[in-house]
């Protein structure tokens, strides 16, 4: 199972927060603008201002041409983003938001005549260069926000002059150095976000005479030095972030404000080591901690249970061991993964049930579990999430499970374990499970039929186990069932499709399925995919949000894990319409099916390693969007058909180890592939540009499905592309968290960038 980190979870969501956050300042669009009279002085000063930014002549389209409104035919105080006093008419606002300035502020810029300004906002307006100097010299300034612009080099000394300041932005730029040792006289400061530059070297300052202040956000920095603890002395703070930069030492709270308010902690990405301070229990109304991937060793303090409003607790990533308390059952999300946790505290009490409805997101692959089964899991009825993959859990899924399915769950990840069975009835009451994932234990015998109640199902992953059982066909009846992985299991006989009423409904809702490397055989009716209706939609993306954020977010993830070329260039984005079909390493038998024509949406076929014969079925010509084709290994006869040729986006072809015969399609995408792709079927003409002059060299099929088996090690091209796990987990549960934030007013925004560990949280 691939091991997630916050950045794949950050790629992966960032367009969902972007989404969000344009939503929200929709919402929150500036009030009308009050009329007044306008002030010849701050007119002018304001169109001074407006020509030193150049109008790009060559692209009028009104967003670039910015500022169009101010001009004279109008009042100055009605002008897009200007606000003027009602009694002086003076310019007291500018809000200039996205608005694309592309210049830098000039040291002797017309905005500091505006002396008047208590508010400025330049956020996001391309902007460059360095901030000047002259910018202290707006004394009157109590809002300064310059987020998201390309400006550099360092803060200058002379923002310390305004003593007005309460609220200051300058994350996501390029600033540099330290922060000015004049800040110091900011005392008035109530929000201060430095987020996502490259500042660096220690705080150098005490910064206990912000009384002030609430929100402290200084992350995706290279600070360093030991956690600043003055902070701790500030009444007001709610919010700290430090998360990626770097941090050290141990950490001691112990110096907090008696009465604090501090609701949010975040040190994540950092290297903070020694033991998680039982100190931490003195900030009571901590609702959110997040230290994960630091260096912090020992166990979980019991004091901690002692934080009544906590309900996030994100502690993976870091050298704890020992058991997992069953206090944290009331939280909603817990994060332990990649830590060295082996039990779970025993004899506990019934657990009180999380205070949200939702119920909990419980996280803890990646550590030294082992031995049967945790029947402590069972006793958490409200389970939202459950993972608890990479670990060794051995022998079976015991019944008492079913209580825990069945209330709340929507995800089970349960793989890379070592567990050999699942009581027949675990999932008869699972009617909110939307994804399963049992892959890579040890499961034999028969499917568990109960998963036929599982009526939400999207996503079922069973490869890499020794399921013995007929395919089944049953899971037609899911509606909703977009991805089933049998790959390498034992499954037997025809692929037969389910029917309701005697009549055939295939899969309706599938849009990959890989069956290949089971013990699968028979032959496949003409018209066999002539009723996966989902597949036969051309170009089509996922219409259930759940797996459309989830299935980009993984197969991002994943892509970057792809190495083997060829393979790469066609998963190499972003896969939210993958469609694909692998019946490979079977013993199907007859001729492939016509109809697999009508699946329009497919991207990648591969029936290879089986024994199809008779002839390559002109259908496929249809398949416009295909892109990877193999259908080597098999008794095919009879020519390639020369349409074929006609499929732009097919990169990746193999007929090796056929009986096929007469000439190849002359296109560049068979003109573009190695010899390989052809070889060993001695009736084929035309290979001379393919294969240069020499013989087409003969492998047997031996010896070729060696070689690919030894090539496909780590590329397994339907788990490339549409892999699923921790990307999909990251997903729910930060979409969990952001309902839990929305309660507090909060919400995140979350950056790559060009930092891979920056995860920015805001507040409004
Ligand atoms: C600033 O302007 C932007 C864009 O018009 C708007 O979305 C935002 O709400 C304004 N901000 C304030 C504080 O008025
Ligand atoms: C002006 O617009 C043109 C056309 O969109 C663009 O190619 C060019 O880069 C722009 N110039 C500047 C300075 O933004
Ligand atoms: C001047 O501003 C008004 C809105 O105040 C706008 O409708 C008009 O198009 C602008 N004129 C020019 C020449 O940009
Ligand atoms: C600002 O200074 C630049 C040179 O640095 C000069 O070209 C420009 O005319 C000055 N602008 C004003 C408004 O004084
Ligand atoms: C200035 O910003 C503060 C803080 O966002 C806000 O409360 C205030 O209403 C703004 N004032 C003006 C004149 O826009
Ligand atoms: C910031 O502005 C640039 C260019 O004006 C735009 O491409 C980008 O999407 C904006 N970013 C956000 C977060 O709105
Ligand atoms: C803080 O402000 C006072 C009074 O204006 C000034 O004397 C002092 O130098 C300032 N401190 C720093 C560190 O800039
Ligand atoms: C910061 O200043 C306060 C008040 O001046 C003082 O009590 C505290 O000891 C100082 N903290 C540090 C870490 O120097
Ligand atoms: C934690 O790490 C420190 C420094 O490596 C070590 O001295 C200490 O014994 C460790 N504590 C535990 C409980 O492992
Ligand atoms: C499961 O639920 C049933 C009925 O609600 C209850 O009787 C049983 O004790 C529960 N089992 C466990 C292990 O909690
Ligand atoms: C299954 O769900 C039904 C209906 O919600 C409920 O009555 C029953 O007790 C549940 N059974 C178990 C074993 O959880
Ligand atoms: C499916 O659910 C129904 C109704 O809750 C139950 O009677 C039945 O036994 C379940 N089916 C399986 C196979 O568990």
């Amino acid at each position: 199972m691939m091991l997630p980190s916050k950045s794949d979870c950050i790629s992966g969501i960032k367009t969902f927060y972007f989404t969000f956050l344009a939503s929200l300042f929709l919402h929150t669009l500036a009030s009308p603008t009050l009329l007044h009279y306008c002030r010849h002085d701050q007119m002018d000063a304001l169109l001074e201002f407006k020509n030193e930014f150049p109008v790009n002549k060559s692209n009028p389209t009104p967003y670039d041409v910015p500022l169009s409104s101010w001009n004279k035919s109008s009042d100055c105080c009605s002008w897009e983003g200007v606000m003027c006093s009602v009694k002086t008419g003076k310019v007291i606002s500018l809000n200039l938001s996205y608005v694309p300035l592309r210049n830098s502020l000039k040291p002797n810029s017309s905005l500091f005549k505006l002396q008047h300004l208590r508010n400025l906002t330049l956020k996001n307006c391309s902007l460059y260069g360095e901030i000047p100097s002259s910018l202290g010299s707006l004394s009157r300034l109590t809002k300064l926000n310059l987020l998201n612009n390309n400006l550099v080099g360092q803060v200058p000394a002379s923002i310390g002059n305004l003593a007005q300041l309460r609220y200051l932005d300058l994350s996501q730029n390029k600033l540099s150095g330290n922060i000015p040792i004049s800040f110091v006289n900011l005392t008035n400061l109530y929000l201060f976000y430095i987020h996502d530059n490259y500042f660096e070297s220690t705080f150098p300052f005490n910064m206990s005479g912000f009384q002030k202040l609430k929100y402290f956000g200084v992350g995706a920095n290279s600070f360093s030095g030991v956690f600043p603890t003055s902070l701790l002395t500030i009444p007001s703070l709610i919010y700290i972030n430090l998360e990626g930069n770097r941090f050290t030492g141990p950490i001691d709270f112990r110096k907090t404000s008696p009465s604090s308010t501090l609701k949010y902690l975040n040190i994540a990405y950092n290297k903070f080591d020694g033991p998680i301070p039982d100190s931490l229990s003195e900030l009571i109304n901590l609702g959110e901690i997040d230290l994960s991937f630091n260096r912090f060793n020992g166990s979980i303090p019991r004091s901690l249970a002692k934080l009544d409003n906590l309900y996030y607790l994100d502690l993976s990533g870091n050298k704890l061991e020992g058991q997992v308390p069953s206090w944290l059952w009331r939280l909603n999300v817990v994060r332990l993964s990649y830590n060295s946790f082996n039990s779970f505290e025993n004899n506990s009490p019934e657990p009180a049930a999380p205070s949200e409805t939702q119920g909990i997101a419980l996280d803890l692959s990646s550590n030294s579990f082992q031995g049967p089964f945790p029947h402590e899991i069972c006793k958490i009825t409200s389970l939202y999430i459950l993972d608890l993959s990479n670990n060794r859990f051995s022998g079976t899924i015991p019944s008492c499970f079913r209580n825990s399915t069945g209330s709340l769950m929507e995800e089970l990840l349960l793989g890379n374990n070592i567990l050999t069975g699942v009581h027949p009835d675990v999932f008869a009451n699972a009617t909110n499970l939307k994804a399963i994932d049992i892959s890579n234990n040890n499961l034999e015998g028969k499917l568990s039929r109960s998963l036929i109640n599982c009526s939400s199902l999207r996503f079922l992953n069973l490869q890499g186990n020794g399921f013995k059982d007929e395919f089944p066909s049953w899971l037609g009846s899911l509606p909703t069932l977009n991805v089933l992985l049998l790959r390498s299991n034992h499954f037997y006989g025809p692929l037969t499709l389910y029917h309701r009423h005697n009549v055939s409904i295939g899969f309706q809702s599938l849009r990959v399925i890989d069956v290949s490397l089971n013990d699968l055989s028979g032959a496949l009716p003409d018209s066999y995919f002539s009723t996966w209706r989902e597949m036969k939609k051309p170009d089509a993306e996922y219409d259930d949000a759940y797996m459309k954020d989830s299935v980009i977010d993984a197969s991002v993830f994943h892509s970057m894990q792809i190495v083997n070329k060829g393979v790469d260039t066609i998963f190499n984005k972003i896969r939210s319409d993958f469609i694909s079909i692998d019946f490979s390493e079977n013993s199907f038998s007859g001729s492939i099916p016509e109809s697999v024509g009508l699946l329009k949406g497919l991207r990648l076929l591969n029936m290879s390693g089986n024994t199809f014969t008779s002839n390559v079925p002109s259908s496929l010509a249809d398949l416009e969007n295909l892109e990877a084709l193999d259908l080597s290994r098999n008794q095919l006869s009879g020519q390639i058909p020369r349409e074929l040729g006609r499929l732009s986006f097919l990169s990746a072809i193999n007929f090796s180890h056929n009986h096929l015969e007469g000439p190849v399609p002359r296109s560049t995408q068979f003109q573009s592939q190695p010899c390989s792709s052809f070889v060993d079927n001695p009736k084929l003409s035309g290979l001379e540009d393919i294969c240069g002059e020499n013989r087409v060299p003969i492998t047997t099929p031996q010896e070729s499905k060696e070689l690919l088996k030894a090539e496909e090690k780590g590329v397994n091209w339907i788990a490339a592309a549409i892999a699923y796990g921790p990307g999909f987990f990251c997903g729910m549960v930060i979409g969990h968290i952001f309902a839990t934030h929305y309660k507090y007013e909060w919400f995140m925004v979350k950056f790559s960038r060009n930092k891979p560990r920056s995860v920015i949280r805001s507040t409004r």
